[in-house]
This record gives structure tokens, sequence and C-alpha cells, in this order.
């Protein structure tokens, strides 16, 4: 490896918020289905410890902010106080590195079934209409969904309540913030999108009424740990899980211009052209341009990111900081192989989501010792 002698946008200085960032190259949250019974488990440490570098962000997989918010085996939460105890030597393990770490809580709603919920009851939504069973991201079981229970209006405060709960509780076990998942049709994305949402309340129809929810959990969040440790994630381009809108276009600046009121720190959206679903990247004619110039925070992109790519959004203004996923699980030290430009190990689909805690999880090799100390 020689020695970098060009500029590489993705590896410079960047300020966000009160984060002295060294570098643009972003962990994107990625579910690995190795927290055994929904607990973070030690293998963690060593997984999160391996993707860290000095002035890194990382974002941690989607995290359940409480007992009805599970929809896959093995997901971590972070409701219960053996929870919270067991994420703290992963978070300190990540600010021994010099890493900044953000936690992303979530609720799957409807993306879920009596089996992963509280005394088997159905789970719930912003609809009582079911998913049709899909296949699961290992492209072989099938995922079986029951149909949901619709959400009163007087219950919703209770999980926006849920949401504030696992916000501080991040904060406590020593996380420098949190992600809200609004994305890939989870429980707010089953609010704010109209192929989902049919409610008749205050919380369903015009866009102001399906976006109430999902800024009301934000409102929350923020005033409970601070708007500047507060980020959250949307895809309104995205028709993941069945959650489709008919205006994504509007739905993406409408929560633009309204996450400018509480001023959080960033917003992390998913590129149009990734289909998560089969991880295609297909062309399309809608960007996140509009967004990128009305939220006035961080601007963080991902989905389907090369180096190449990545270094072209961010000398072109197009994003602040870019995540990624797949490359990130297959090259612990992403950051550093970037900066060289050297090469990438290939990742392996079928242990994205298995369950040991080895293989396919903290076994990529790194670059060699002389390669990373030859610069
Ligand atoms: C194994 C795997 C798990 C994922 N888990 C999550 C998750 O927990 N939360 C989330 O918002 N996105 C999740 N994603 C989406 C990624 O964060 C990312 O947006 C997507 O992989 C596209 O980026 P990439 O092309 O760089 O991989 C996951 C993706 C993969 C491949």
């Amino acid at each position: 490896m020689g020695e970098v002698d060009q500029i590489v946008p993705l590896i410079t200085n960047y300020k966000m918020g009160k984060f002295n960032l060294s570098h643009r190259v972003v962990l994107a949250p990625l579910t690995r289905q190795r927290s055994y019974g929904n607990v973070p488990q030690k293998h963690a440490i060593l997984y999160y410890s391996q993707r860290t570098s000095k002035g890194g962000l990382l974002i941690t997989e989607a995290t359940g902010v409480s007992d009805t918010a599970q929809g896959y085996p093995d997901t971590p939460g972070i409701w219960t106080k053996e929870q919270v105890e067991a994420w703290k030597p992963i978070v300190d393990a990540v600010h021994a590195k010099g890493g900044i770490f953000f936690c992303q809580i979530w609720h799957v709603g409807r993306v879920s079934n009596y089996g992963f919920q509280p005394n088997g009851q159905a789970p719930i939504s912003s609809t009582d209409k079911p998913l049709t069973p899909q296949l699961r991201a290992n492209g072989i079981d099938m995922a079986e969904f029951s149909t949901p229970r619709r959400l009163r209006t007087d219950e919703i405060p209770e999980i926006v309540n849920d949401f504030r709960t696992a916000a501080r509780n991040a904060i406590e076990a020593g996380f420098d913030g949190v992600e809200i998942h609004g994305a890939h049709g989870y429980l707010l994305d089953q609010f704010m999108k109209d192929k989902v949402n049919d409610r008749t309340d205050e919380y369903g129809g015009s866009l102001e009424n399906r976006c109430r929810f999902s800024l009301q959990v934000v409102e929350a969040v923020a005033e409970e740990i601070g708007a500047d440790r507060v980020g959250i994630r949307l895809s309104p381009f995205s028709e993941f899980s069945e959650a489709a809108d008919s205006n994504p276009e509007a739905l993406a600046l409408y929560m633009a211009e309204s996450l400018n009121k509480f001023g959080i720190l960033y917003c992390h959206m998913v590129e149009p052209r990734l289909k998560l679903s089969t991880a295609i990247i297909s062309e399309t004619p809608f960007t996140l341009q509009p967004m990128r110039k009305t939220f006035k925070g961080t601007f963080i992109v991902a989905g389907g990111y090369t180096r190449e790519e990545g270094n072209k959004a961010i000398a072109d203004g197009r994003a602040d900081l870019v995540a990624y996923g797949k490359w990130f699980i297959a090259n612990p030290d992403l950051p550093r192989r970037f900066e060289l430009d050297a090469p990438l190990n290939k990742y392996n689909r079928d242990t994205f989501y298995t369950s040991d805690s080895v293989v396919g999880y903290v076994d990529y090799p790194f670059l060699d010792s002389h390669s990373q100390t030859s610069n």
C-alpha cells in the first residue's frame, strides 16, 4: 500500500454537532440476529470494536423499545435492566477505541407474529391489515405474519413513551445518542405511508396526520436526551414490507421540514434506488436532493454505495456522511481500506443472519499488519 497522496473525500474530518468525526464512513445499522433471548451478547463486544475507528460513527443493529417491538429471532432490546447492562461493555469497547456510538431503536409493528409477542397477543400497528407471507432475507425461510391489531388513539402515547424510555436507557448504557428507526416498513413507516395507514383519527388521512406519530416520537426522544443526540432513519421511497406511499416526495419533504423544528442532529436517508428485499440497485427518477437541501442538520445517505460513489456524494455536497452496510460486515477496517483504496473482502449473504457467534460475524480478516502500518 502506498502513500495517500490524494484527498479522499470520505476520509476527511466532519463536525456532527458536538461530535468530531475523523472520516465520513459510517457503520450502517445491521441486524445480525445474534442477541440470544433479545439480550446483547459478549461476542458483540468484539464485533463492534473490530468496526470501530477513532472518530468514526457507528450505529447499532435495530434494538427493540419494548416487549411488543420484536419480529425477528435474537434481535437485541433496550427495555430491561439486563439489556441495558449487557450493552454497557459493548459501548465501552467502542469508546475505548475512540468511536462515536448511536443506538438504533425500533418497533417492528405488524412485521411480527404471535410467537414474538407477549402472551401470544396480536402485533400492533396503525392498521389491522395483515402482511402477506414473505421470503426471509436468507432466501429460504418464509416469514409468517399475524393479523395486527390497530392501536387505539389513546394507546399511541404509550408507544411514544416506550421510545422515550428506550432512549433514556440508551444514554444510561453509555451510547452517545439514538437513531429512531423510521424506515423499511416498521411501525413508524406503517403510520407515515398511505398504502398502510387506513386510520380515520388524527393519526390517519392527511400527511400531517400520518406523520404525527413519528414526529411525536422524535419530540419525546429529543426532549428526553437532547436533540443534539437524536437522529432518525427514513426511507420514504422504499416499499419494503409492503409500506408504500402514493407520493413519497411530498412525504420526504414534509418530514425534512418538520424535523427542522426539533433541531435534531441528523437525518439518515435510504437511497430510492435500493430495493431492500432483493438488494438490487435499480434506476429511479427519485433523488434525495430536495430533502438534503431542506434538512438543516447532518445528512447521512445509505444504500448500495461503493467507495467511488461515496467519495463523489461527499465531494458534490450531496451528503455529509455515507453509511455502509454489507461492505462493513465483510470489512471491519472499511474506513482504513477506503483511505488506502485497498481491496475489499467479499461479503457472504448466507451468514448475515445466522446465529453463530464467530462465523460470518467476527472472522472477516483485516488488512495484514504490514498494510496497516505502512502508511
Ligand atoms: C444484514 C443486514 C441487516 C440490516 N439491518 C438493518 C437494521 O437493523 N436497521 C436498518 O435500518 N437497516 C438495516 N439494514 C439496511 C442497511 O442498514 C443498509 O441501509 C443497506 O444494507 C444498504 O446499504 P449497503 O448497500 O451499504 O449494504 C440491514 C441490511 C443488511 C444487509
